[in-house]
């Protein structure tokens, strides 16, 4: 057993080194022998499993946990939070049991008129609930779902509201708190609730959309890491004639999700529109293109620019060591919500003649909030800054291909 965990630790901390490949080999590719460099091994998945077998047998044979064992802490660390409890929340034998599921999942609700004022909104059904809570039902709405060991107003979900906010048009914004499912270390249970989250959300939408006070029309479901599959799960089990229109995903998570069965994963299939932006593909986020468009920056499974470890020491954010690049997936998306047109993005081969450096910059497509639904497909690649503001300019782009050096 402790081998195992040893070996599959191993082969992850290999891995995870040779991710940092150089500018200078993607130079002279397409976005698809780009795309081609990414492991496509769930490397992490044995370990976890691992894991989790070790912890189940430390509890085997126990009863199901009192619900006053069952609280989760907040840990908060630099710019991170950490939501941890001492055991996992969910369907298995030794977790807390789930009772009524708006116990653990419930929305806060934020626009224009509301303000700053967080509005909780309980996910049951009831007719006027949204009505009364403030939500229109002719603005475009955004739901925002958090990924694992975080919560509802977390780091990520207030800088995604706080972008909306600031934009000039009206939204309902919905940060989805599910914390109690994702709690750390309980990765293998956090995946089974992205089910559960996905199917009473989807009766949630359901219900609202015939109460009109939600049409599903207006819905954009935006999630990070697990939060994207949630969305998945959310489409596929809406009722049959309902679609959403789109799902946005932010560096959906690899361990434990199948590439070869889409019924268990996020896959084009569940809205109208799937665009997903890698940042990590690979280690924590999927290695393969799974929208109908698939955004790259910096390659997607580089070391994504600062995250190197001596520019995260230059700012002492050393807890970001292990996230950093997988985090940068929300952050480059509130910016394009602030910025529509921050991150040009392009299909051309990045640099084609070594002797000419005439690679010439087509933007092919916006990544993130202004892409454009009805004409951006396939995969693209972009190139972005190592801080705030991360979008750099088609010309700028061009010119840093330009320079590249292959031969080094
Ligand atoms: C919300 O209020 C806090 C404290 O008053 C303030 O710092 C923050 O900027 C406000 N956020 C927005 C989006 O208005
Ligand atoms: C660019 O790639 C092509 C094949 O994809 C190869 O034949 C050519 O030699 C490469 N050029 C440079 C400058 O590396
Ligand atoms: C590279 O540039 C040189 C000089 O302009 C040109 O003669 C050659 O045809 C170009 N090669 C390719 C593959 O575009
Ligand atoms: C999106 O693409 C379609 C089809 O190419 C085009 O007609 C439309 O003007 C584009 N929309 C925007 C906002 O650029």
């Amino acid at each position: 057993m402790s081998l195992k965990i040893v070996l599959a630790l191993l082969t992850l901390l290999t891995k995870i080194r040779v991710q940092g490949v150089a500018l200078n080999q993607i130079a002279n590719a397409s976005i698809e022998d780009i795309i081609k460099q990414i492991p496509q091994e769930d490397v992490l998945g044995p370990f976890i499993r691992a894991l989790d077998l070790f912890l189940s047998e430390t509890q085997r044979g126990r009863r199901a946990p009192e619900d006053n064992q069952c609280k989760t802490t907040l840990l908060k660390f630099g710019e991170n939070e950490l939501k941890l409890s001492m055991h996992p929340r969910g369907f298995c034998s030794y977790c807390c049991k789930l009772q009524k599921p708006s116990r653990y999942i419930r929305l806060y609700f934020f626009s224009k008129s509301t303000g700053n004022c967080t509005v909780e909104i309980k996910t049951i059904r009831k007719k006027g609930l949204l009505k009364s809570a403030g939500v229109k039902n002719n603005v475009p709405t955004v739901i925002f779902i958090h990924g694992f060991t975080e919560h509802g107003l977390g780091p990520a979900p207030l800088y995604i509201r706080d972008a909306y906010l600031s934009r000039e048009e009206d939204y309902n914004i919905f940060l989805v708190d599910w914390g109690e499912l994702t709690s750390a270390p309980w990765y293998p249970q956090a995946v089974t609730n992205t089910k559960f989250l996905g199917f009473v959300l989807a009766k949630f939408l359901n219900f609202y959309h015939s109460t009109g006070e939600l049409p599903i029309s207006n819905i954009h479901i935006v999630g990070f890491s697990l939060g994207a599959h949630a969305a998945g799960f959310i489409g596929k089990y809406l009722d049959k004639k309902m679609r959403l229109p789109r799902i946005t995903a932010l560096d959906p998570a690899l361990p434990l999700f199948p590439k070869d069965d889409i019924s268990n994963r996020l896959s084009r299939e569940d809205a109208d529109f799937v665009d997903v932006i890698h940042t990590d593909a690979g280690v924590f986020g999927y290695p393969i293109s799974i929208g109908d468009t698939d955004f790259y920056p910096n390659g997607g499974s580089l070391l994504q620019p600062g995250c190197e470890v001596s520019s995260l020491a230059e700012k002492m954010y050393i807890e970001q060591l292990v996230n950093c690049g997988h985090v940068r997936a929300w952050k480059l998306y509130g910016e394009s919500v602030r910025n529509p047109k921050a991150f040009p993005a392009t299909k051309v081969k990045v640099a084609q003649n070594r002797s000419e450096r005439s690679f010439k910059f087509v933007t092919g497509a916006y990544m993130g909030f202004g892409v454009n639904t009805s004409s951006a497909r396939g995969n693209y690649f972009l190139i972005t800054n190592q801080d705030l503001p991360y979008g750099k300019t088609a010309g700028d782009q061009e010119t840093e291909m330009n320079t590249i050096n292959i031969d080094s």
